[in-house]
């Protein structure tokens, strides 16, 4: 079974290779480990995921404005939102192969999630003596006891090295939303409840990055900081559980039963939190992590306040109060939610002479939306799928393919995950003895059921955007 799971997710890496959607970093000097470039399909895929978020969470709402901070902040900014003292995780070493792990997550592997919540170094210790944990590398129980290694990695800014000069790269974009609160209040002056959103790389140095894109040290991140009155926070926090799941199915098309939430116990919870949910999937390596929505209190508000002086109240004209308003943060990795749909889509299919490996993409994230086959490289044929394609590809990114067999051209297409194949052919422009009803007429094969239907030059965009939604 393991080595089935393992099998499912090299197929994928492969794939995603040989199709240019992910490629692994660095490789033409041996690689870089656990760092990885997306090609010309994996950025589409990305910046389909990215918009739609932006579409569904800021600019579409009333109540959520956008923003794009800086990824090199005042250090000061991490000492106040906790990350320079308590960002760390358990280190140990195993002392027979000396390779690194993070004594939390594979105690949480032998135990079950949360097991090593809320505890201290002395009881993590404990624990993995008692339950004998194994090095997944070597398989001895001989390990140092744990250490705390804090996750942020650090630079120097300026041309002057030293004290002074040192700065991090961001570990999460939230903080920059929080200390542009005033900002936004005293200039865009927007009433509570509303939210902001960003989009953008962090930077954590992982212990144990791995399972493809899943964890690495580089990634980005949507996340949403909403403020609303205190008091409010568990109708909101209940409010964006339900909107997160629901877009994740009725919107991007991802399978209902490989999804759950699964709530944090109370040990779970990080000081400042009065409740946390993951949105869990089910990855071909099992549950793991795709969202955290978080009710964070006015932790943040008030730690910046605290730490730099300046008030982080906003003030109810209407009941004439002041507060620091409470937050719910919806926080989502886009390489996250990238291996989820790449993993949600990929199936290897019997056919009744062969098989097809196909990505069933939802046709609002698939990388190109639709590709134009002439079924002839010439003539009146060619001028009008060529035709064809140029109106297409003003509105979406679409393909245009007279290149071998029409069956490769489709397994190609497969491959890539486009949902629609349209084929142009002498029918199409009453060339030869074709079928007069059929004039002005393409044929349009959809990718899952590969059925075909035939479709009026005249309707193909508004069929094509009533499909992709956009
Ligand atoms: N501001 C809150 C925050 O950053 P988090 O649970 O640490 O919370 C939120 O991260 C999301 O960011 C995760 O649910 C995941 O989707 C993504 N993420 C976190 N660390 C990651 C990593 N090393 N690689 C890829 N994605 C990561």
């Amino acid at each position: 079974m393991a080595k089935k799971v393992q099998d499912a997710l090299k197929d994928l890496v492969s794939l995603c290779k040989r199709r240019g959607f992910i490629f692994p970093g660095s490789e033409i000097y041996d690689g870089l480990a656990n760092t990885w470039d997306y090609g010309p399909y994996g950025i589409e895929l990305k910046r389909n995921i990215k918009n739609l978020w932006w579409k569904k969470f800021v600019s579409s709402r009333p109540d959520v404005l956008g923003l794009d901070s800086s990824i090199l902040l005042n250090p000061k900014v991490w000492v106040a939102s906790g990350h320079v003292g308590n960002f760390s995780d358990p280190l140990v070493d195993c002392k027979a192969c000396r390779e690194r792990f993070r004594a939390d997550q594979l105690l949480e592997e032998k135990l079950g999630d949360g097991a090593a919540a809320g505890k201290n170094f002395e009881e993590i210790d404990a624990m993995m003596k008692e339950n004998a944990i194994e090095c997944p590398s070597c398989g001895k129980s001989d390990w140092t006891q744990p250490r705390a290694f804090n996750l942020m990695f650090q630079t120097e800014i300026g041309v002057v090295e030293g004290a002074g000069n040192k700065v991090y790269l961001r570990p999460e974009t939230a903080q920059g939303i929080f200390i542009n609160f005033k900002n936004i209040m005293d200039n865009v002056r927007p009433k509570i409840p509303f939210g902001v959103g960003q989009i953008g790389k962090s930077f954590r140095n992982e212990i144990t990055p791995g399972n493809f894109i899943f964890r690495t040290r580089e990634f980005e991140q949507m996340e949403l900081e909403f403020f609303c009155e205190p008091g409010t926070e568990v109708e909101w926090y209940n409010y964006w559980k339900e909107f997160c799941m629901k877009w994740l199915v009725e919107e991007l098309g991802i399978t209902e039963n490989k999804l759950r939430l699964r709530e944090h116990a109370k040990e779970e919870l990080s000081h400042y939190s009065n409740g946390t949910s993951d949105v869990e999937y089910e990855f071909p390596f099992g549950w793991g992590e795709l969202w955290g929505i978080a009710s964070r209190t006015d932790f943040d508000l008030k730690q910046h306040q605290e730490h730099s002086r300046v008030k982080q109240e906003y003030y109810d004209a209407v009941n004439n109060k002041r507060y620091v308003p409470f937050v719910v943060e919806p926080s989502l990795g886009v390489d996250r939610l990238l291996l989820v749909l790449l993993c949600d889509a990929y199936d290897v299919e019997q056919l009744e002479n062969d098989e097809r490996t196909v990505m069933h993409f939802h046709p609002s994230v698939a990388p190109v939306k639709a590709a134009v086959l002439p079924l002839v490289k010439k003539g009146k044929v060619k001028e009008k799928a060529e035709e064809i394609f140029q109106k297409l590809i003003k509105r979406w990114n679409v393909e245009y393919d007279e290149t071998q067999s029409i069956g490769k051209r489709y397994r190609r297409q497969d491959e890539l995950g486009t949902p629609f194949c349209i084929t142009v052919d002498f029918d199409t422009v009453g060339e030869g003895e074709s079928d007069a009803s059929k004039l002005g007429f393409v044929t349009v094969r959809e990718r899952d059921s590969m059925k075909q239907e035939l479709v009026a030059i005249e309707n193909l965009e508004a069929y094509l955007a009533e499909k992709i939604g956009y």
